[in-house]
């Protein structure tokens, strides 16, 4: 096997090793990456519906109070307003959710799905859990859902939610009183829960990593070709040119080429010594035809 090939093996192969642990490794980054991306999107959400929710108790609340003992103003209603601001963000980025899934809601529109019972039970059986995060595949692609329990937090809710007879009256006419009545407290009543979609970030993760492995593949063929160059250069052609003058000589030819000699390397250092060697060598040889010639 020529030194071209057992090099160009070896580095091959010490690419393939570090091509595959680095994409490997490069692989998991950004995919990490890109969850974490799409967890940080979800939580942000999360805290946006929350201080809706919040804004709406404390400041357009208290404004509606006379209002709101002629009809039933429902944009009071922190549920209420939190799930419509996420409505118009829908208009925008469709494949984003947020819902208040509840098991027996006021607005039906509320009621938990199959899969948001399972998630309610989960925090059932799993009081001091949280938060639950996961991944599902809707219509829209994969996307990740970060839920949180939903819980009968304090009395003032009752009035609303408890007996039907102490609801008010302008509530029932829009809401009836058969559903989201009967709550306890410290009850869980259900779970709100974000969805965000994963393509984009994945995506963008998917063109990251290509981009990588590119680039990793061009360097790797700029290194295979200057260090071919130079084995070629550097030690190939000298080598060669010594095996040829001294293949000519230990055939008793007088050889074609001259030894190059120049530089200060290894390979010099070896032409040198075999140039002192071939002058010993001629010298030796003349000594001996001389004596064979005066006998
Ligand atoms: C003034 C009455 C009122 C009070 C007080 C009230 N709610 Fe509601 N709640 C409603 C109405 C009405 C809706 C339905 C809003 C809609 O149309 O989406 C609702 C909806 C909800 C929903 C969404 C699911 C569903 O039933 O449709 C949750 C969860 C909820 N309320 C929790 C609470 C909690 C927790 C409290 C106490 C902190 C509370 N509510 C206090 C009237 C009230």
């Amino acid at each position: 096997m020529s030194l071209r090939i057992k090099f160009n093996l070896i580095l091959l192969l010490s690419f393939v090793v570090g091509y595959a642990a680095t994409s490997y490794i490069a692989y998991v980054m950004l995919q990490e990456n890109a969850k974490e991306e799409v967890l940080h999107h979800a939580n942000v959400m999360m805290a946006s519906a929350m201080a809706i929710r919040e804004y709406t108790i404390k400041e357009i609340k208290p404004l509606l109070v006379r209002q709101q003992m002629r009809t039933f103003i429902k944009q009071t209603v922190p549920a209420y307003a939190a799930t419509r601001n996420f409505h118009k963000i829908q208009k925008m980025f469709s494949e984003y959710s947020y819902k208040e899934a509840t098991l027996n809601p006021t607005n039906l529109e509320n009621r938990a799905t199959d899969f948001e019972i399972g998630i309610i039970n989960f925090f059932k059986a799993n009081p001091k859990i949280k938060i639950k995060t996961g991944e599902r595949v809707t219509p829209n692609g994969r996307s990740l859902y970060l839920s949180k329990p939903m819980r009968v937090g304090s009395e003032a809710c009752l009035s609303c939610h408890g007996k039907p007879a102490d609801a008010p009256e302008t509530m029932k006419a829009i809401y009836g009183d058969k559903n989201g009545f009967g709550w306890k407290l410290n009850q869980l009543i259900g779970t709100r829960i974000i969805s965000v979609p994963m393509k984009v970030p994945y995506q963008r993760a998917y063109t990251a990593f290509k981009t990588f492995s590119y680039s990793i593949g061009a360097v790797f063929l700029v290194v295979l070709i200057l260090l071919n160059v130079f084995l070629n250069n550097i030690i190939i052609v000298r080598v060669k040119n010594i095996s040829t003058v001294a293949h000519d000589i230990s055939l008793g030819k007088k050889p074609k080429k001259e030894i190059n000699t120049n530089g200060h390397d290894e390979i010099s250092e070896l032409a040198k010594s075999f140039n002192r060697m071939r002058v010993s060598l001629n010298s030796a040889m003349d000594m001996l035809k001389g004596k064979s010639n005066k006998k």
